[in-house]
Order: C-alpha cells, then structure tokens, then sequence
C-alpha cells in the first residue's frame, strides 16, 4: 500500500456528527441528459468542497476517459474532502479507481455489486460465489486505500440473514464504510430505520464502521427514509444537489441538512455545511446539467420562499414566522419573494410600493389597488416595472 494509501479512515468522532456524501457528480449524472464537461464537474466539485461536505463522490473512474480525468482532477485540487471513486466489484474497476482517487489528500475506494436476488442473478453467481467474490475485491481495495466503502447495492430488498452475512464479510475484509443503498427508492422511513438498526444490532463488528444510508426518491421519500437510517444509528448521508439522478433521483443534500438543522430539536445531529452557499450550488448544478428545479421544490424551488396571497403577505411583513420556517438567509438567499398577483393585498402593494419610492395616502392607495387588482386578472405576476408603469400613469391621470 502506498502512504497515500494510508490515510486514516473517516470515522466521524463525536455521536451526532452526521456527515454528507455527495454523490451529484456520479449518480446525479447517471440521469439520462445530465452530462457534464470535465469543467463544470470540477468546478461543481469546488463548490461542495467549499460548502463543508465530507466526502464528494467524483465519477466511476472505469466508466470511461473522461471519467477517469474528472475523478484525477478533483482528487488533485480537492482541500478538505474526502475524494471517492465507485467502482464494480472486480480487480480492473477497483485498479482504475485507486488510480484516479490516489491523487487526493484524502482519496476512498467505494465498491458494490447486487446482493439481492434480482441482482444475484445477473453476474449469476450463487451465494456462496458472491460472498467470496466481496471477500476478495474489498480486500484488495483496503489492499490499495486505507479508506473503503462497500455498498451491497439493492440492499433493502436483500434477505436479511444475507445482508448479515455479506456486510460481516466486507468489514472482516476491511471496509470502514457500509453503504445500505435503497437503489430503486422502495423501502418506508420505519423499513429503513430496522435495517440499519438489525444491522447494527446483529453483524458482528459493525460498530468499529460507519454505516451509511444511499436512498432513491421513487416513491418521493428518499428524505425521510436517509432521516429514519440516522435516527437508527447511520452517520453518512448520501445524496445529491437538488435532489438529481436516475429515475426520480437521489436524497436532495440540501432536504436533508435544512431538515437537521430547522428541526434540530427532534433531529439532534450536526453536518459540517456552510447552509448558505445552497442556492448559490443549486443554481449552477441546475444551470449545468441542464435540469431545472421544479418550482415548489423544497429549500431550493423559486416558490420556497415566495409569497403571493394577501394573508400570507400580511404576516410575512408583520413577523416573518408566521408562514416561514427558515430564513432564507440560512440558504444563501437576500430576502423572502414577496410576488405581487392577483392574490395580494393592500399591505402587501403598500410596502411593495414603499420600497419603489412611492409612500401613498390611504385614498391614493386606494385609487391604485383598484388598478393593481385588474392589471393582475390580466398578468400571472405584477412585476416592479408593471407597478412603476401604474404609477406614471395615476400620476399623469391626476
Ligand atoms: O443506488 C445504488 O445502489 C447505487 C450504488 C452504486 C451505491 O448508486
Ligand atoms: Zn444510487
């Protein structure tokens, strides 16, 4: 093994630490369309670096050319991060990887292969073969890197006494991570804490490893369920920005740690993530791989923190508390969107109008709500320019 090989392995120190595992670069690029050149992924690679996550998970180094490049390049320029390659269950893959991730300070081999019996039978191997071909690839992994994480991919429709059996294998053979994937987003939030909590309780030394929970958002509860794992006694989340990847995509990072953080009385765990350069990454992960964030999106949709009703408006100006649960601040955003349509009101135009430099009377508001009301039956939104327009016009009918 070379010193590189060496490092220690993560081991997060204190109970309630919960690190991130951002997975954006590989499986948020597995969906189809969602290529990125060689710089974006870089420079994405960058951002989470600098936004506090612990471990980037930065291509499948075997998959091609230019995977390989990306993965070298951000294992040479990452400064705090752990850098991980994912690669097959097979001497070549893990070979690839170790070349790819060697350059970082800090690099982890992350390998997997099929243990439920869907996935058995692809590479048709029997049980036996299977667990003997884990033995073998993960002891050559830990071979190269000190630091590897294995993952029995499609573990939550895995039988249980296999699941055992294969995860006692891969720590006996030197894995400091098990990774429990939901790999087709089946499984409920009580489903996902009793797997991680049988594991722990039943597979011997599973408490000198960091479990890890890796769920997919088919049934829209890839959040919840990564939530249930750690209440269960998982320590690594893995997940993407905005939530990308195959299917309906991966645990979204920022669900996960605004979650922890907004509900830290229920949910008592600490991440290392600057919260306020989510939107700032959202944006430019959206912007390159093409994919949009839906509007009402948790955390990060345009509609998150944009109010547009007369009563919501109303509260909002009076104590922010009132219909927001975080601040948008805390997300790297300058201020709540109050959005003037159809649904707004009088207190809403007023400081609306306030803020453009129009303090009216009451009568003269009056006068320009009447207004404001029907050019919004015409227009989904009134926008600055529309209020500034209605004002010259009130102003040169006066
Ligand atoms: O969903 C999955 O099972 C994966 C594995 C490769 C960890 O992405
Ligand atoms: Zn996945």
């Amino acid at each position: 093994m070379t010193d590189q090989g060496k490092q220690t392995a993560d081991v997060a120190s204190e109970q309630d630490r919960v690190m991130i595992f951002d997975t954006t670069l590989r499986d948020g690029e597995q969906s189809p369309g969602a290529t990125m050149t060689h710089d974006e992924k870089v420079e994405i690679a960058e951002m989470l670096d600098e936004m506090g996550v612990d471990i980037i998970e930065a291509g499948f180094p075997i998959a091609s050319e230019g995977d390989f490049k990306a993965v070298s390049a951000i294992s040479a320029q990452a400064k705090n991060a752990v850098i991980c390659g994912l690669a097959r269950a097979s001497f070549g893959d893990i070979d690839r990887c170790w070349e790819a991730v060697k350059h970082a300070a800090r690099p982890r081999i992350h390998t997997f292969i099929g243990t439920s019996p869907l996935h058995r039978g692809i590479p048709n191997l029997t049980k036996d073969e299977m667990a003997q071909r884990i033995h073998e690839t993960v002891t050559h992994a830990r071979n190269l890197c000190d630091n590897v994480q294995w993952s029995p991919m499609d573990a939550t429709r895995t039988e249980d006494d296999y699941l055992c059996r294969v995860v006692e294998i891969a720590i006996k053979a030197g894995a400091t991570t098990i990774n429990i994937p939901d790999t087709v987003g089946y499984t409920a939030p009580r489903e996902s804490a009793a797997l991680i909590r049988m594991l722990i309780e039943n597979v011997p030394g599973a408490d000198d490893i960091i479990f890890a929970t890796h769920c997919h958002n088919d049934l829209g509860m890839a959040t919840a369920n990564s939530l249930a794992a750690v209440d269960a006694g998982a320590r690594q989340i893995e997940c993407t920005i905005n939530g990308l990847g195959e299917r309906a995509g991966n645990t979204a990072l920022e669900e996960v740690v605004m979650a922890m953080k907004v509900r830290n009385d229920i949910m008592p765990y600490q991440t290392r993530i600057d919260t306020t350069r989510i939107m700032n990454i959202s944006h430019r992960v959206a912007t390159v791989s093409g994919f949009p964030v839906q509007y009402n999106k948790a955390i990060v949709g345009k509609n998150a923190f944009a109010h547009e009703s007369g009563i919501h408006q109303d509260g909002m100006l009076k104590n922010a508390e009132t219909f927001e649960i975080m601040r948008p601040e805390d997300i790297g955003l300058s201020e709540t969107n109050i959005v003037m349509g159809k649904h707004s009101g009088r207190a809403a135009l007023r400081s609306k109008l306030s803020d453009l430099g129009y303090d009216l009377a009451d009568n003269q508001l009056k006068d320009v709500f009447v207004r404001f009301k029907a050019l919004a039956d015409r227009k989904k939104e009134v926008f600055d320019d529309d209020l500034l327009a209605l004002m010259r016009d009130s102003t040169s009918d006066a």
